[in-house]
């Protein structure tokens, strides 16, 4: 039997685009994915967060299935076009009552509330009036929408996430253009993620001077890594491997625990690598009261020559290829979920390990993890075996980091509910609940029910002895 630490926060996750819905419902203005996902192309059929899940109407039958399960904690996030329709200035008071609503119900059913402050829905009026997260002034507009959050909600809300994943926004958003607000471009990137640096630094800074002695709470960071293994044990291999996992998940968290970019950044990237003022240095070094980890995968990386034509068959170079001139591949025995992303439990415990090392043993939480698949349901039940060997085999993964010595404190499962999964639109289904998307019906798959029983029993026995953790 595999027991986790008395007091281990077992969770689940979703964001507000993904599963509210009512997107222009009391006073709600349209935030960059509203305007993406409207633009025809850009998703899955065209689709939207218009109605999504409808949680903005069902929160309370949510919360009662959150409740059912014995989840500990939820994750959600704050939609800041609801709160602020403009991003600044005039605050809707039906947003707040929302929120407020929500956390009230959260907290009446023994669930702790973490709240992400941005998850990726920047109001509209902040990329058409401002440029969007290129402006070093939205750190400020950050700043002063997270205060309205800890005045109306921190009396309540005692754990806090600045920013969920910077490197999807930098590098999706602004480098492939295939998330909001859609932009392709070599050089932005770098900027946006200097931005969000300090916006995240600025939030936290005001935090810990003005409301986190009373109101007691603690705030992070959530950033995404996926683990790379080299792919032969040469020293080119190894240092591959290294760079990606710089690039990716060095980017963020270095600058919150050494207070700059990772070398191998600044050596390569050179002029298109912002520099930190000795201010912002100050102000994003020890900005993280924990280390929050959305992980889902794991890759083979191997060296490329940059001197060799850069082949069109590179597969997956996780962020901007020329700067980093690493090539990710895959082992075909791996099984894959509906994303096409490997299930490397191993990958997980490794990761957990490295982050340790590197950062000095900081708590850690996984504020993500979880499995798409393609599920239907029959006679009431889904059936979806592989999620529940996913959750089985990476907590298994989560619980040998900690007999290792990692700091794991939390576990948050993605998603509690099938959702909008962004440019895929409904097509990929993440939810430890199935949603019926024509009459929004919720049902609790097999994975929700060997979840719950994992809580209550704070461990589970390990089934899978054949695979690796
Ligand atoms: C994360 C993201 C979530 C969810 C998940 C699955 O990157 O934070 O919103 O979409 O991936 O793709």
């Amino acid at each position: 039997m595999i027991q986790f630490p008395k007091d281990f926060v077992w969770g689940s996750a979703t964001s507000s685009y993904q599963i509210e819905g009512g997107a222009t419902a009391d006073g709600r203005a349209w935030s960059i994915w509203d305007a993406h996902a409207h633009t025809p192309g850009r998703t899955n059929n065209n689709e939207n967060g218009d109605i999504a899940c409808d949680h903005y109407h069902r929160y309370k039958e949510d919360v009662a299935l959150m409740a059912k399960m014995g989840l500990k904690a939820y994750r959600f996030s704050i939609s800041w076009s609801r709160i602020q329709p403009d991003g600044q200035g005039n605050v809707n008071p039906k947003g707040i009552q929302f929120y407020s609503d929500l956390i009230d119900e959260l907290i009446a059913n023994n669930i702790t509330p973490w709240v992400t402050l941005y998850h990726w829905d920047l109001p509209l009026a902040l990329q058409t009036e401002k440029d969007g997260w290129l402006n070093p002034e939205i750190a400020n507009y950050f700043e002063a929408y997270a205060e309205i959050c800890y005045k109306n909600f921190g009396d309540r809300v005692k754990n806090w996430i600045t920013l969920n994943e910077s490197w999807v926004v930098a590098i999706l958003g602004y480098g492939e253009g295939i998330f909001a607000p859609g932009r392709k471009s070599k050089d932005e990137p770098y900027k946006v993620g200097h931005q969000l640096l300090r916006a995240h630094g600025k939030a936290v800074q005001l935090y810990r001077n003005k409301y986190q002695q009373k109101q007691k709470g603690q705030i992070g960071i959530t950033n995404n890594g996926d683990w790379r293994e080299p792919l032969t044990d040469s020293k080119e291999d190894i240092d591959a491997a290294q760079r990606s996992l710089e690039f990716f998940l060095g980017w963020f968290a270095d600058p919150i625990y050494f207070g700059d970019y990772p070398k191998v950044m600044r050596d390569r990237v050179g002029d298109r690598l912002p520099k930190f003022t000795d201010e912002d240095r100050a102000l994003i070094k020890g900005s993280s009261d924990f280390f929050g980890l959305n992980h889902y995968t794991c890759s083979y990386a191997s060296n490329v020559d940059p001197n060799a034509p850069i082949s069109n068959q590179v597969y997956g170079n996780g962020g901007i290829f020329e700067d980093q001139y690493v090539a990710l591949s895959s082992d075909p025995k791996w099984k894959l979920t509906a994303m096409k992303w490997a299930i490397v439990p191993w990958g997980c415990r490794k990761l957990l390990e490295w982050i340790s090392d590197r950062y000095g043993n900081p708590p850690i939480y996984i504020t993500e993890n979880g499995c798409a698949l393609d599920d239907v349901v029959e006679n009431g039940k889904v059936t979806d075996t592989l999620r529940k060997e996913y959750y089985e085999s990476y907590l298994a993964a989560c619980s040998k980091a900690i007999d290792k010595g990692v700091n794991l404190q939390g576990y948050f499962a993605w998603s509690f509910m099938d959702n909008f999964e962004w440019a895929l639109g409904y097509s990929k289904r993440f939810g430890m609940h199935y949603v019926d998307y024509d009459t929004l019906e919720r049902t609790p798959k097999n994975s929700a029910l060997w979840l719950s029983k994992a809580i209550q029993d704070n461990g589970f026995d390990f089934s899978q002895n054949d695979v690796e953790i």
